[in-house]
């Protein structure tokens, strides 16, 4: 018999993972599907009125709630305790987690045992989609009879990488030469467009231990129910013909942020909220965006260097420098001091509306560290990009940006302000690399609407997890 479809959403907890994942959240509650989204505590403390604020208007169908991550309040999270994090959340949250899994015995509800009210009108969680980062939550939904989709924020070509087997690659190896292992990409990937943990420093040192857990994370994916990815056939084909053997079946319903629309405010620091009317006074295609994602940090001269960089190009330019951005420095009088020197010409702010921003009609490139969701929405607004990656899958993502979609210039390995400089008058003044952004928006605008590949995909998807909501599959048959 068909039960209602009743979905937790559970992201890793920090704010490129939770963005996307609320994306598809919303997708899924405009089709008809309960969510619970799962934040940890301290995310949604942060998050206050804005979490709710978030649900799409009128619908009764999403919710969220939280489990503790086990780290104190006042902890960091910064990008250096990633893997912290990661450690405690699965040591402290499995029990309540399993909770909300688990069906009262009295109420039939399996949200009962962590205080939430049981009438809510929420039925029994049928399907876990859950971040691919935290397999841990996938052993224990399927235990109890939930199954369970892996959902991955991060590109398909950077997902494949860590199967190649060619890891790490030896110390001091031409960094110029090709990667073979990746297929369809293998006379454009150099070992340069590979995140740095790749390499192996020196000949004595042993593998990044966080190479390891991302091998084992991707292997992982393989054995979920299905894997869902954040992009389309239009921007990786070939990687996602790739992918999809290894898996169960593979869902590509990106850009999710273009699916749903509705989705409103996910972020954990506070938007700025003057950036609009700052952008209403500037001329068309005049400013430069730059913002370095959630996670990023930077030295002191690398701040120097970016700063100067952007003064010297000549534009205005508004400048995401978040508290916790540059290393050993005090955010309040650098912030000022940017101010100061960049003069009526710039504008600083700890957090932007991104999609806001890169949407203006003032926009006239982005200066980014490549994040999947940064690159994504630049693609989806037609915006040329300039990439300064730093970590992860930026270093891949900027190599398509440059290389593959040509939509805009890699910056990686020298970022001096001669080259930041330079690259920016590129990017904005380049006729061609506009054309070649403006045509790929296009294109993946047609896979979002109806009828194209991205939103085929989706009804496909829903189609997939209200089937696994009969009662045979919840008990895993
Ligand atoms: C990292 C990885 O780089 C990314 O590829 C991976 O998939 C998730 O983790 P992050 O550094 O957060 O992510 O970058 P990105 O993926 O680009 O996500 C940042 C998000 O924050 C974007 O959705 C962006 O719109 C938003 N943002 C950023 C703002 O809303 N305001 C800002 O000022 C800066």
């Amino acid at each position: 018999m068909a039960a209602a479809a009743h979905v937790l959403v559970f992201p890793f907890p920090v704010q490129g993972h939770i963005n996307c994942m609320l994306h598809f959240a919303t997708a899924l509650v405009g089709a008809g599907v309960h969510v619970t989204f799962l934040h940890t505590e301290h995310n949604l403390r942060r998050l206050g009125g804005r979490a709710s604020a978030s649900s799409p208007a009128g619908s009764p169908r999403l919710r969220f709630l939280s489990i503790p991550d086990g780290l104190p309040d006042d902890h960091r999270r910064s990008v250096a305790d990633l893997l912290e994090l990661y450690k405690s959340l699965a040591a402290e949250a499995m029990g309540p987690y399993r909770a909300l899994l688990t069906p009262s015995p009295t109420t039939g509800s399996r949200a009962a045992d962590v205080g939430v009210d049981p009438t809510g009108g929420f039925p029994p969680v049928t399907c876990l989609v859950a971040d691919g980062l935290l397999p841990w939550a996938f052993h224990a939904a399927e235990e109890l009879g939930v199954p369970a989709i892996a959902f991955r924020t991060a590109s398909a070509c950077s997902l494949l990488l860590f199967e190649l087997g060619e890891l790490p690659f030896p110390a001091g190896g031409d960094l110029d030469e090709s990667v073979r292992g990746v297929p369809g990409m293998e006379s454009l990937l150099r070992r340069r467009d590979l995140p740095s943990l790749c390499r192996r420093p020196n000949e004595t040192d042993d593998v990044d231990p966080a190479l390891r857990v991302l091998v084992k994370l991707s292997a992982h994916s393989g054995k979920a129910r299905a894997l869902i990815l954040n992009t389309t056939a239009s921007l990786e084909q070939s990687a996602l013909a790739h992918i999809a053997p290894r898996m169960r079946d593979l869902f590509a319903v990106g850009p999710l942020h273009a699916m749903s629309p509705a989705a409103s405010c996910s972020s954990l620091l506070r938007e700025d909220d003057g950036c609009t009317a700052w952008l209403d006074c500037q001329a068309d295609r005049s400013v430069v965006y730059a913002s370095l994602g959630s996670l990023a940090t930077i030295s002191r001269d690398q701040f120097t260097e970016l700063f100067s960089g952007l003064v010297a190009a000549g534009y205005p330019f508004l400048w995401v420098l978040r508290p916790d951005m540059v290393e050993a420095s005090q955010d309040a009088a650098l912030q000022e001091a940017a101010r100061g020197a960049g003069g009526s010409k710039a504008r600083i702010v700890a957090w932007a509306p991104q999609r806001d921003v890169l949407r203006h009609c003032a926009e006239g490139c982005f200066l980014t560290h490549a994040g999947w969701n940064s690159t994504l929405e630049a693609v989806v607004e037609g915006v040329p990009t300039v990439c300064w990656p730093f970590s992860a899958d930026q270093q891949i993502n900027s190599r398509f940006v440059g290389a593959v979609w040509r939509t805009g210039l890699d910056m990686k390995d020298v970022c001096n302000r001669a080259v930041v400089e330079k690259t920016v008058r590129e990017a904005m003044e380049s006729a061609e690399i506009r054309r070649s952004a403006q045509a790929l928006a296009q294109q993946v605008r047609r896979d979002v609407a109806v009828g194209g590949s991205s939103a085929t995909e989706f009804d496909r998807l829903v189609k997939f997890i209200k089937k696994l909501s009969t009662s045979s599959a919840v008990l895993g048959q």
